[in-house]
């Protein structure tokens, strides 16, 4: 599944990180990537770790704590921490599966990525290219989302961001491993929820949505891996 969260970040907020990412140092892009990607990454990074990384990182999860769209959609055990990059001047990310395993630096966490998330830092008048396409089941997606927005599709899927030509594009992306690993079911419960979510403010806590969300919560309770 790929959903689009809108206003993850306040516009005051997007100028904040902006405004740490255009003071703080960057390194190659390469340092994440795997064999195959490293061939056709171009961009730059915050290191991971680094002051900035972190300040931004934490900002970007507290963010989406609060956001029951994110929350219902990626039903999270673990989150990497947030890493940033820039594109400019021609940099490009070639088309990739991410890799399956991340371990948190520092320390003996491995994270198995289901979902890839990217937050736009960026507005889209502020650069030329700099799509994220993502070959989804459906065909193909093209994504360049307003600043403070977040597009989260299954790490399964090939993706590539093509050449940044004028401007620059900030974002974050990162990665997490839900409790349910199946795209499939993860998107079922989505759906699930929503609809109840919406029925409950049509009709209070009825007695058939008690029963619905004891359904609910009894098929993670099935398909739950924590
Ligand atoms: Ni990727």
């Amino acid at each position: 599944m790929l959903l689009k969260i809108p206003e993850v970040l306040s516009k005051e907020q997007v100028q904040q990180a902006k405004k740490v990412l255009l003071e703080a140092d960057w390194t190659d892009g390469n340092v994440t990537a795997g064999y195959q990607s490293s061939k056709t990454k171009n961009n730059l990074q915050l290191p991971e770790g680094s002051k900035a990384s972190n300040q931004l990182g934490d900002m970007v999860l507290a963010a989406l704590a609060q956001s029951n769209l994110f929350m219902s959609a990626a039903l999270p055990l673990k989150i990497f921490p947030p890493l940033f990059n820039c594109y400019q001047g021609g940099g490009a990310f070639g088309v990739h599966v991410d890799n399956a395993i991340r371990q948190v630096p520092g320390t003996p966490v491995k994270v198995r990525t289901d979902i890839s998330m990217t937050l736009f830092l960026s507005e889209p008048d502020e650069y030329e290219g700099g799509e994220l396409i993502i070959e989804d089941t459906y065909g193909s997606q093209t994504i360049k989302l307003a600043a403070g927005d977040m597009v989260l599709y299954p790490s399964t899927s090939l993706h590539r961001v093509t050449p940044v030509t004028k401007g620059r594009r900030l974002a974050s992306f990162f990665w997490l491993q839900s409790m349910i690993s199946s795209d499939e079911k993860r998107a079922l419960l989505f759906d699930m929820d929503m609809a109840i979510q919406s029925l409950r403010e049509k009709l209070d806590d009825s007695p058939e949505i008690v029963q619905l969300t004891g359904v609910y919560h009894n098929m993670i309770r099935q398909w739950a891996q924590t």
